[in-house]
């Protein structure tokens, strides 16, 4: 009560008019009861817990909502989130499996810790050899959204589902000739990328093959999910890949025409060579070899029996004349 009045009282006249050492202990009473003052006004003390609660809270969601994104534009290429090892291993877990200081260092030098000697980083080395992961080149504060990001999917027990991995219209059947079309180099991709066929083969894309850089494509819709490989066709993390279309990027419409030139090559080849076995032949496939085969002969016989009626026609036409 005696704070109170002390505290209503702040009228300069009053505390003039005191004596000196009333002045004194009544200033000391007024500065010492100021946080009980505050705490009258509970509110205000309600109102800054809110209001940094708050704060902490969307400061959180908007790095982990930064960090999916970077994850997806730089990371997922190689990594999932909880489905399982891609070129680099599933990081679902990570942040609980290394400790922080590791995983930066890691993920922004991962070759020169693995020259260093780190235990950790030769066992990983050898066991994704002979793929390296680029050095990443990010910000402490990129790669703490990253794993804040890693660790939200992890305790939430959910897998990475890349916001944007989306075609950007529905698949039609002309889509296969001209992804084809793209693919081989016939059409020129529209940013100026170079064509994939100087890197990859794809069956049934060219006489001769394709190049060997890069891995056959044949199978690439088997290895990877449709939103896993929309994902790499928008954003190639590979260093090879990334030096040509970081730059020159696949448009919409390339990305839905040769994402259908993959899905067709799955369903007419539904088994990857390795795990079909070389040496068994689908029956199926035989009997569609020898009807083609007859159809070529049928058709050179049709060629060549105009070709020598002709000639026979000009004889017979010489003999008689
Ligand atoms: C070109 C493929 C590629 C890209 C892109 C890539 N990584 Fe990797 N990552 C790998 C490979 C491969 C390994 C295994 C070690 C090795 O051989 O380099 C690996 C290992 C890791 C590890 C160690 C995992 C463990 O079990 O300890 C972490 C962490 C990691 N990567 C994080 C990232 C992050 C974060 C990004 C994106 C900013 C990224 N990586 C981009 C290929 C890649
Ligand atoms: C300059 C050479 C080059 C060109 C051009 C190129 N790629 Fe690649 N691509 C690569 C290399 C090298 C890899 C393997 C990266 C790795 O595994 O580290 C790759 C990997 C891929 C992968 C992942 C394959 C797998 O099995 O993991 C896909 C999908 C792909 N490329 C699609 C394309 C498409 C589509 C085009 C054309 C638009 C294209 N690439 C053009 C070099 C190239």
């Amino acid at each position: 009560m005696q704070f109170r009045a002390l505290l209503e009282n702040t009228d300069h006249e009053t505390t003039r008019k005191m004596t000196k050492p009333l002045a004194l202990i009544s200033h000391a009473f007024r500065v010492a009861s100021f946080p009980f003052a505050l705490f009258r006004g509970s509110w205000f003390f309600i109102a800054l817990f809110v209001v940094l609660f708050d704060f902490g809270h969307a400061a959180k969601a908007q790095s982990i909502q930064e960090g999916q994104s970077l994850f997806g534009t730089k990371c997922y290429s190689c990594h999932n989130i909880g489905s399982g090892d891609k070129t680099g291993p599933d990081l679902k877990d990570v942040t609980m499996r290394r400790t922080k200081e590791w995983l930066h260092e890691f993920i922004n030098m991962p070759a020169s810790m693995n020259a260093r000697g780190e235990a950790t980083a030769n066992q990983l080395f050898k066991k994704f050899s002979p793929t390296v992961m680029p050095d990443q080149g990010l910000t402490t504060e990129q790669i703490d959204s990253i794993l804040a990001a890693i660790t939200d999917l992890t305790n939430k027990n959910e897998v990475f589902v890349p916001a944007g991995a989306k075609l950007s219209r529905a698949i039609v059947w002309t889509d296969v000739p001209a992804g084809m079309q793209l693919f081989s180099g016939r059409v020129k991709l529209q940013n100026g990328g170079t064509a994939c066929i100087s890197c990859h083969s794809l069956k049934g894309v060219g006489a001769l093959g394709g190049g060997t850089l890069g891995p056959d494509l044949t199978a690439v819709n088997i290895k990877y999910r449709d939103p896993e490989l929309i994902a790499i066709l928008q954003n190639p993390a590979f260093p090879t890949m990334a030096t040509q279309f970081s730059t020159h990027a696949l448009s919409n419409e390339e990305i839905v025409q040769l994402f259908a030139l993959f899905q067709n090559a799955k369903q007419l080849n539904p088994m990857p060579a390795t795990q079909a076995g070389v040496t068994t032949l689908d029956p199926k496939f035989f009997v569609i070899g020898v009807a083609a085969m007859l159809l070529v002969l049928a058709l050179m016989n049709l060629g060549w029996r105009n070709r020598s009626r002709g000639v026979r026609e000009e004889l017979v036409r010489r003999a008689t004349q």
